[in-house]
């Protein structure tokens, strides 16, 4: 039988890498996101593999309900990837973009990951996937909601993470803890060690395929993440990035 997976975040970037990718792989994938036309497009280049549905995870309370029809027209699901994901410089600090990065980035990605665990917790065993990002380690000043959302999600994975684990429960969770790759969000001054969507895509798949909890994407990344954790607060306060 072949394998079932959901992709929420599959317009664009790394998620749209990805969902070719399992594709490939022979995967039925259930592709979601907000813009239709994309998901239409994508549908359309392999409609016995793709299952598209179209919603916000900004609408945190119809979440449940969209991922249920979503896994009914699959019938099942083994894998949810949570690709979704926006951020923004601001400098400014405009609160607009602090807040609509919240929404998504925690309140958004809270209601997905919390479907998915109950999902699996009921079905007995799966697999679930975030990106988080390297940036999740510190707090950056060009994008403070950003860098703080992105540590929300390492925690709320950790959490989970032990929740199966104490329960017995057979659901791995793995973190995806990305650096710079070209996509949307990818660009900007200063970028560097930038990856390709697809080299992201391959490297996240063969993390969730060994059931690692924590994947740095691309793999040198653990060296920046191993720095900035290293770095004393009175110093790191001071570095003008
Ligand atoms: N690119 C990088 O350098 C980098 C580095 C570290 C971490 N990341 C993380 O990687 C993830 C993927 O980003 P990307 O680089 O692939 O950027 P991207 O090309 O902009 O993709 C973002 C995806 O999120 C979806 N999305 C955004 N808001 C949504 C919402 N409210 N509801 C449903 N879907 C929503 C978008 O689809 P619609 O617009 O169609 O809804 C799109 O498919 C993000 O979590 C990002 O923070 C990226």
């Amino acid at each position: 039988m072949r394998k079932k997976a959901i992709v929420i975040g599959a317009t664009s970037g790394i998620g749209r890498a990805f969902a070719q990718l399992l594709v490939e792989k022979g995967y039925i994938v259930g592709i979601t996101g907000r813009r239709a036309n994309l998901l239409e497009e994508m549908r359309v280049t392999n409609p016995r593999q793709y299952i598209a549905k179209q919603f916000d995870i900004d609408n945190y309370n119809s979440v449940s309900d969209s991922l249920d029809q979503l896994t009914a027209l699959l019938a099942g699901v083994d894998l949810l990837v949570l690709c979704s994901g926006t951020g923004w410089r601001n400098v400014e600090l405009n609160l607009d973009y602090e807040i609509s990065t919240v929404k998504t980035n925690v309140l958004g990605y809270t209601a997905v990951v919390n479907w998915a665990y109950k999902y699996f917790q009921e079905s007995g065993r799966g697999s679930i996937a975030a990106i988080s990002s390297i940036t999740g380690f510190r707090g950056f000043a060009l994008s403070p909601s950003y860098s703080s959302s992105k540590s929300f999600q390492m925690r709320y994975l950790e959490a989970l993470r032990q929740k199966a684990k104490t329960s017995g429960n057979l659901i791995s969770i793995t973190d995806v803890r990305a650096g710079f790759v070209n996509t949307a969000m990818g660009q900007g001054a200063g970028a560097f060690w930038v990856a390709s969507p697809d080299k992201a895509a391959r490297q996240i798949l063969k993390a969730i395929n060994n059931k690692k909890s924590v994947a740095y994407v691309t793999k040198r990344w653990v060296l920046i993440a191993w720095l900035l954790r290293l770095i004393p607060s009175f110093i790191y306060e001071r570095i003008k990035l």
